[in-house]
């Protein structure tokens, strides 16, 4: 959450900060700043409610020539979104600016401390906190850097910082701790922000902070030390990303680009990990690991939102393939409660991102308890990929609507494989095997027909654009579903969803139905396809409006529900990547129909790196 940018070089650093901000304004879109030296050597901030363009707006006409600046989009933490909470934020005399992502845990006690030492607060933040705290520090030690290094030595909680003086025009300090941060290098300037995509249009060459690291960035430089005063000697790495995957290419919104993308990125998942002969999958990013992970007593898949939904699917799989018990557990919910853990034990961590923080603390845990763990993540280099044991990328490329679409079916899709490596050296046949990886082969073209579906699911979507309710109904593979259903729609059009097993209505929200409450039932042609008919009729004759997916060869169910999705069959276990597809559609288009900005839906971020 919250999105940072800074430069310093030889060009105008304007431009830069504002098209990097567009391209991190997934992030966090309540707010936005941009702190500058201006050509008299004077910092100074312009910083609005709203979004980046609005900020664009409040700069132009100020012909700016700044050659170090920093940027911020705001998703709130501490302080509603107004201009005066909005990043940078500096000291008394407008020096010192600073942008964060993250939360000073306790900026309480600070601020007491500081507050008798006679500073003032204009804002609500913790940021306003750490930055005169920076202040104080430096008035005594006089050395920007070394003064950052020691306020942070006094903070507790989760850190991306840059910092800029206005008597130190020259450098640029930037710090981590539980929120990403990366360097660009270019050539006589270099660049800062919370994540690769608001650099690619600059350079490709980068290097990714660690936790309790910070670095002196100047035009020709950069110096990285931990925060305790180690120097550090990082490598650079080279980033395989284009604009265009980050553009929305013709589309109105990015989420219907990735739902439209889903046959390419599950192709690009599957690239090179099919042994279809042997009927197994080959996972390059396990070498090494594969022994201890099939001989594991017990997964444990750990997740958030809609990863965690993938991660149910996977224990479906893993349990009816390879034989070993499997536990999902919400991250947020895993790191508090003491889990009993043994180097017996596997840990999957399934996160889109890569920096969600309450996996990442779950991770942390986890290794402390000498778990194994894996990373299924699909941003390239990010914390959780680079601090798991081992691990698979997901391969759907850069997902930017903060609903995720793509990047869901990716996860289960490598979900499949990984039960297919571990499942071969377990219970699975050769047989099943290929029959598998045929089936698995075969997703990207039925897909492909399932969004052909997309005008049929727009006019269904016009009959519900002013219901108030949804239930979202499936049972076995097709539960987690009906839960990513219901997520998907709640959080774009706000309409109020729940997702249950099909069989669990009776023991509840039966109650709710009746002629203004539309149900969405997963049925396809399956082994539970009789009883969840029985539960379309019993939602039927409550007057319930029903909406089925159903498989492409089912005329029985025409009969029955009000609207019905065909579209083409698999295997159970890999049912749910083509039965969410009509459901993402439907939630855009209520959504869209309802007037809502997809893309940044409100109160969300894409990447929630607070707890
Ligand atoms: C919902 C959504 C969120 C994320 C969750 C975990 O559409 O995107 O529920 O799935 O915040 O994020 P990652 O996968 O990045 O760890």
């Amino acid at each position: 959450m919250c999105g940072i940018v800074g430069y310093i070089g030889a060009q105008n650093c304007i431009p830069m900060l504002i098209n990097g901000l567009k391209r991190l304004e997934y992030r966090g879109y309540d707010s936005a700043g941009v702190g500058f030296i201006n050509s008299n050597n004077e910092a100074n901030n312009i910083k609005v409610k709203g979004k980046v363009a609005d900020l664009e707006a409040a700069i132009n006409g100020n012909e700016l020539e700044c050659r170090i600046g920093i940027g911020h989009t705001r998703w709130a933490t501490h302080g509603i979104p107004n201009q005066i909470n909005a990043h940078p934020h500096s000291n008394k005399e407008n020096t010192l600016l600073l942008i964060h992502n993250g939360i000073i845990e306790n900026y309480s006690v600070i601020k007491q401390s500081l507050l008798k030492d006679g500073y003032e607060f204009k804002s609500e933040t913790d940021t306003e906190v750490l930055v005169n705290l920076i202040d104080k520090t430096l008035k005594k030690k006089g050395d920007l850097f070394q003064a950052v290094r020691f306020a942070l030595n006094e903070v507790e909680g989760t850190y991306g910082i840059a910092v800029m003086h206005q008597d130190y025009p020259d450098q640029l300090v930037v710090a981590k701790n539980g929120s990403p941060l990366v360097i660009g290098i270019g050539e006589n300037e270099n660049f800062v922000a919370s994540d690769v995509n608001a650099l690619i249009a600059y350079t490709s060459k980068v290097i990714y902070l660690e936790d309790h690291e910070m670095a002196l960035v100047t035009k020709d430089r950069v110096k990285v030390k931990t925060i305790s005063d180690e120097k550090i000697k990082k490598e650079i790495q080279e980033v395989k990303l284009t604009l265009s995957e980050i553009s929305k290419g013709g589309y109105d919104y990015f989420m219907l680009k990735e739902i439209m993308e889903q046959p390419e990125s599950l192709r690009n998942s599957l690239r090179g990990r099919l042994l279809e002969k042997e009927g197994i999958s080959k996972l390059g990013g396990l070498t090494g690991y594969i022994d201890r992970i099939a001989l594991s007593k017990r997964i444990i898949i750990t997740a958030c939102g809609t990863s965690w939904h993938a991660g149910l699917v996977g224990e479906y799989m893993i349990e009816q393939y390879c034989n070993i018990p499997v536990e999902v557990e919400y991250a947020s919910e895993f790191r508090y409660r003491n889990p009993i853990l043994s180097p017996d034990d596997t840990v999957i961590f399934i996160s889109q991102s890569g920096e969600t923080l309450d996996s990442l603390a779950a991770l942390k845990e986890t290794k402390r308890r000498g778990a194994l763990t894996i990373g299924l993540v699909n941003a390239v280099g990010s914390s959780i990929a680079r601090e798991t044991d081992c691990g698979v990328y997901l391969h759907a490329g850069p997902e930017i609507g903060v609903a995720s679409t793509k990047a869901f079916t990716s996860q289960v899709i490598v979900l499949a494989l990984l039960t297919l490596l571990i499942g071969r050296r377990r219970i699975t046949s050769p047989q099943d095997g290929v029959q598998i990886i045929k089936e698995l082969k075969s997703l990207p073209e039925k897909v492909e027909e399932i969004l052909k579906l997309n005008n049929q699911i727009e006019k269904i979507a016009e009959n519900f654009v002013d219901a108030d309710n949804f239930l979202y109904l499936g049972r076995g593979y097709n539960f987690p579903v009906a839960l990513e259903g219901a997520l998907k729609l709640k959080e774009i059009s706000y309409i109020h969803a729940e997702g249950y097993p099909a069989a669990e209505m009776k023991h509840g929200p039966i109650a709710l139905i009746d002629e203004n409450m539309p149900v969405v039932f997963l049925a396809p042609s399956d082994s539970v396809y009789d009883k969840v008919i029985s539960n379309i009729e019993e939602v039927k004759a409550r007057g319930g409006r029903l909406i089925a997916i159903a498989s492409e060869n089912d005329h029985k169910i025409d009969g029955l529900v009000d609207y019905s999705i065909k579209i083409p069959n698999t295997l159970r276990m890999l049912m749910p990547i083509l039965n969410v597809i009509p459901l993402q559609l439907l939630s855009y288009h209520i959504a869209v129909k309802k007037g809502l900005n997809v893309d940044q839906p409100r109160n969300l971020a894409k990447s929630v790196t607070v707890e």
